[in-house]
């Protein structure tokens, strides 16, 4: 946001419409689109196991984009261009005295858990450009013991022949008889170790809490710094570089994933449904995946809207940054799952870390690739600094706003409490692993909280405040450009399809819980 301050007399707007896009497309491209839909492709795509595919998930996040996300990305910036106020001041002017408010106030309470486990995986992004300038990448071999190797060819062995009985020694035996002499065999021991690295790298790191809490206080510094120094403009503006090139980047990486052998399985991978697998639990975390990734449901893009000046048009603005999150998230999924399927990677464990440790690899095998990889990591922190400042910002204008606190108090007491609730998601990973309720972490139960819940339910409070409470005509005035059919096509959808489809997915979620 271009104008840190905000009074209503002297607020800031952008100088046009692209300004605007790239700037709410700055907050909702991120780590959401990077990290967590590659991760979830991963987990519902079969995991370690059986691996059928992610197509069912991803064809049912495409749809919630459709048909949820955007009606209520458009719904989100018209409210916001109409009060041209923060969340909670933008219910208020709307609707004056009415309990609208509390959907402002629930946005805040989201965005203070978001950013506490956020910052933690933005702090990995930091660490893994450490890890890139010191080129930890390129002696795998110390990181992987020859234990780990003579395991996995035991698994292989038996999973080949079907035949859980095998030995250890029979198995490394009928390996050790493929290979022709003791070069051969170092090799592919060599080879089976590059396989494994950059999962056993990954989780050595995690296993850290120091590291995971340095950087983790770094990144939220950082975050403070930007929203303090007022320089989110001098941020945005990079970002009119920074952005197209991470896209450029992602489009690169895609093209060598799938022209290497075996690359083209994770189109198959991740477009092809087969819909056997189809679950509630797979529909709730492709809805709440499209509210994080699109910033929904908690006003960021409200926040955002308060600054469009009224010539511009909303229904385009929204195509355009829902269009452009979604491109980036199948773009970095295709780079991920080509890298694994081609270069035969292990995969262990949740595939939290498949951001970490599929694309390391890649540039391994490419001229220049250690440069690449600091960028690369790089450009993953600034899109995720712009993100963190999206949400930073929202929490901060509103303890401006509704609690008359001056904006360095506001930040300083926001980014504290969240600072010390994200140290226990830090160390989700390693001293707090066993602290688990209903099987899920800290740092699990916040994701999970935040994203399934919290923002769909703040997505239907907006969707019920747009549909019902604002009027038709005050609606129009915001959307002039859509023609009569479009408009009473959104207005059907953020009446009655949103917040129904939502609540039905919520409570069934609840049921199947209790
Ligand atoms: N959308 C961002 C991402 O994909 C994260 C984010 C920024 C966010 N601001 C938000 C999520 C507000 C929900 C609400 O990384």
């Amino acid at each position: 946001m271009s104008q840190p301050d905000n009074k209503q007399s002297d607020r800031g707007s952008f100088g046009n419409r692209l300004g605007f896009i790239l700037a709410a497309a700055g907050s909702a491209v991120g780590l959401g689109n990077l990290w967590k839909f590659p991760y979830l492709t991963y987990k519902f795509g079969g995991g370690e196991g059986d691996q059928h595919g992610a197509g069912t998930f991803v064809f049912l996040y495409l749809l919630c984009i459709a048909l949820v996300g955007l009606p209520l990305a458009i719904a989100e910036i018209l409210i916001g261009r109409r009060a041209k106020k923060s969340p909670v001041g933008a219910f208020k002017a709307l609707r004056p005295g009415s309990l609208w408010r509390a959907v402002g106030y629930l946005g805040v309470v989201t965005g203070f858990i978001i950013l506490s486990y956020y910052t933690v995986v933005a702090g990995w992004a930091t660490g893994y450009v450490a890890k890139s300038v010191t080129n930890e990448f390129a002696n795998y071999e110390s990181h992987v013991s020859n234990e780990t190797v003579y395991d996995r060819i035991l698994q292989e062995t038996r999973e080949a022949q079907q035949d859980q009985s095998i030995s250890k020694e029979a198995a490394l035996a009928q390996f050790g008889a493929k290979y022709p002499d003791s070069e051969a065999y170092d090799n592919a021991i060599k080879e089976k170790k590059l396989e494994a690295y950059p999962v056993a790298l990954f989780s050595d790191f995690l296993s850290s809490p120091y590291k995971l809490i340095g950087y983790f206080l770094f990144f939220m510094l950082l975050t403070v710094g930007v929203v303090l120094g007022g320089v989110s403009g001098g941020i945005e503006r990079w970002n009119r570089i920074l952005m197209p090139a991470l896209f450029l980047m992602l489009g690169i990486l895609a093209v060598r994933v799938l022209t290497l052998p075996g690359g083209t399985k994770a189109l198959t991978f991740l477009f092809k449904p087969s819909f056997s697998d189809i679950s509630i639990e797979m529909v709730l975390f492709a809805l709440g995946q499209a509210f994080f990734s699109l910033s929904l449901g908690m006003g960021a893009l409200l926040t955002y809207g308060s600054y469009l000046k009224k010539n511009e048009r909303i229904g385009a603005s929204a195509v355009a940054i829902v269009s452009l999150d979604t491109t980036v998230a199948l773009l970095a999924s295709i780079v991920i799952f080509g890298s694994i399927f081609s270069y035969g990677l292990v995969m262990k464990g949740s595939g939290i870390g498949n951001l970490f440790t599929a694309i390391p690899v890649i540039f391994q095998h490419m001229p220049g690739g250690r440069i690449l990889t600091i960028l690369f990591y790089l450009l993953i922190c600034f899109a995720a600094l712009t993100s963190t400042v999206s949400l930073l910002e929202v929490v901060a204008s509103t303890l401006i706003d509704e609690r008359g606190m001056k904006r360095r108090t506001a930040v300083l007491t926001g980014a504290g409490v969240i600072t010390l609730v994200g140290i226990p998601c830090a160390l989700s990973f390693n001293v707090l692993s066993d602290f688990t309720l209903a099987g899920k972490t800290v740092f699990d139960l916040f994701d999970y909280f935040a994203s399934n819940i919290a923002l769909p339910l703040g997505g239907i409070g907006i969707a019920l405040f747009v549909g019902w409470a604002l009027t038709r005509a005050e609606k129009r005035e915001e959307l002039p450009e859509l023609a009569t059919p479009t408009f009473r096509v959104w207005n059907f959808l953020i009446k009655y399809l949103v917040p129904a489809a939502v609540a039905i997915v919520l409570i069934a979620t609840l049921m199947g819980q209790i």
